[in-house]
Parts: structure tokens; sequence; C-alpha cells
């Protein structure tokens, strides 16, 4: 049995919240995660127009927060981008890369996410990947090789000295109501450590923590945080409301 040191529960708020939804979610939310386990890491990764606001809010606090997607370069000629930089210097230490739906509606492929990698790594920021099968591929029996193979492309300019999270994220998970059961999540998990371990080495793979996506919500999540290879959560629809993300957060998955 792996040892868990730290749960991960992230956020992503996807297009939704305003300044002032952001600004009246913390004032509900920080009262109470000064009460969680300090073995609980939360992360929010917020629509780029509340990252002021997000930055302000939580500027005393140990939560991480971060944007959705961002630019493979610091800066430069590219409307309507995030720049990795800017983030950074906003106090940001983390950046989403390669969900799935910046991949099937914004045409982001593997090449684009191992460049997000290692310009976020390089400006400081730890990207959070995003890798995940589609119904079809997994009801074809291709779900291992196609999350071995996103993990390995999009990694193809990591550097395993600097800090990085994997979401395995089934794509007819996301939004569906339609969860993964704990026993599919953690044997994805185990495929994608075993995959970290043979291209990096042992330590970065146990320690890499690689958290379930889908439709997580109070309900399924005690089942799915408590298998020994699911080190945390990326949670859109029940991320939204103070209620059901505290719900999440205060589960025991030890
Ligand atoms: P969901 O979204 O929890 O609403 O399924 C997860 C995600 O898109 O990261």
């Amino acid at each position: 049995m792996r040892q868990k040191k730290q749960f991960v529960l992230a956020a992503n708020w996807k297009m939704y919240k305003s300044p002032l939804e952001t600004e009246k979610f913390f004032r509900e939310f920080l009262p109470l995660e000064k009460r969680l386990s300090p073995d609980l890491q939360t992360l929010f990764f917020v629509p780029a127009l509340n990252m002021s606001t997000t930055a302000q809010l939580l500027s005393s606090s140990k939560i991480l927060w971060g944007a959705q997607n961002i630019y493979f370069e610091a800066e430069g000629a590219f409307t309507g981008e995030n720049s990795p930089k800017v983030l950074k210097e906003m106090g940001s230490q983390i950046c989403l890369v390669g969900h799935s739906e910046r991949r099937s509606l914004f045409g982001e492929t593997d090449l684009d996410c191992a460049k997000k990698i290692h310009c976020a790594q390089a400006l400081g920021l730890a990207p959070m990947l995003c890798v995940g099968e589609s119904l079809a591929e997994r009801k074809a029996g291709q779900t291992f090789k196609v999350i071995t193979e996103q993990l390995k492309n999009s990694l193809a300019q990591f550097d395993p000295q600097k800090k990085i999270y994997i979401a395995y994220e089934p794509v007819w998970a996301i939004g569906t109501g339609q969860v993964a059961t704990a026993a599919e999540a953690n044997e994805a998990h185990l495929i994608l450590r075993k995959s970290l371990k043979d291209l990096f080495q042992n330590d970065i793979a146990e320690k890499t923590p690689i958290l379930y996506g889908g439709s997580v919500k109070p309900e399924n999540a005690l089942e799915l945080g408590k298998q020994d290879q699911i080190d945390g959560f990326l949670v859109g629809g029940a991320s939204l409301k103070v209620e059901s993300f505290a719900q999440i957060a205060q589960l025991n998955f030890a």
C-alpha cells in the first residue's frame, strides 16, 4: 500500500464566476479552509478575468491558484493568450495544461502541452498536465495506450527536478455525472505512475501527485479518494459551490 503524504484538492472553475462571485466564494471558503487538515493542499484554477481578485483574496492563505491555460512563451505578440511570466508576477504558483476542453475545443496538442510545461517550469510555475481517453477509445480498449502516449509526448521537455501534477480525467466522465469506478480510476493511475517510472525515476513517479477528475462529487469522493494511487482530485462542477467543495475537502482520505 502506498503512503500518501498529502491529498491535493484542485478546483477548475472553467469559464464561470465573475470577480464579485469569486470574492463571495473565498469570503465563505477561507474561514472553513483554516480548519481543514494540514495534509490537504487546495488549489484553484480560475478564469483569467478573476486572477487579480483571486491573487488579492488569497495573498495571505496557503491556497495555491493559477490559470486554466497559459501560452508557451513568456510574453510577446500573441493576442488573447495568458502570459505565464505575468501570472508568476501576480503570485500564481500553478497552471493547468492540456485540459480535455482545451484539447477538443481549441485544438491543443501534446506538442503544445510539452512546450507549455517547459515554459511554465522555466518561469517557476508548477504545471498540472491533464490526460484522458474518450469514450470511443475506452470502448476500443485503447485507454492505457492513449493516456501513456499523451503523458510521454507532453512530458518531452519536462524537467524532473521541478514539481509537476498529473490529472487523469477520462473525457467521458467530465461534466457528465458518469464517474469512473474507483477500480477503473486506480488502475489508470497505476499505469500512469508506471510510465513515470519508466520515463524518469522511481522517486519522481512516487512523489508526483496524480489526481483524478471527472464528475467528482461529495457522494463519490470518499471511495475514489481512498484508492492508494489517487493523490487528489480535479473538480469542476462541484467546485463552484462552497458547500459541495468544502464537503469534499472535509473527507478523510487516509
Ligand atoms: P467535472 O469537471 O468535475 O465537472 O466533471 C472536471 C474537469 O473538467 O476538470
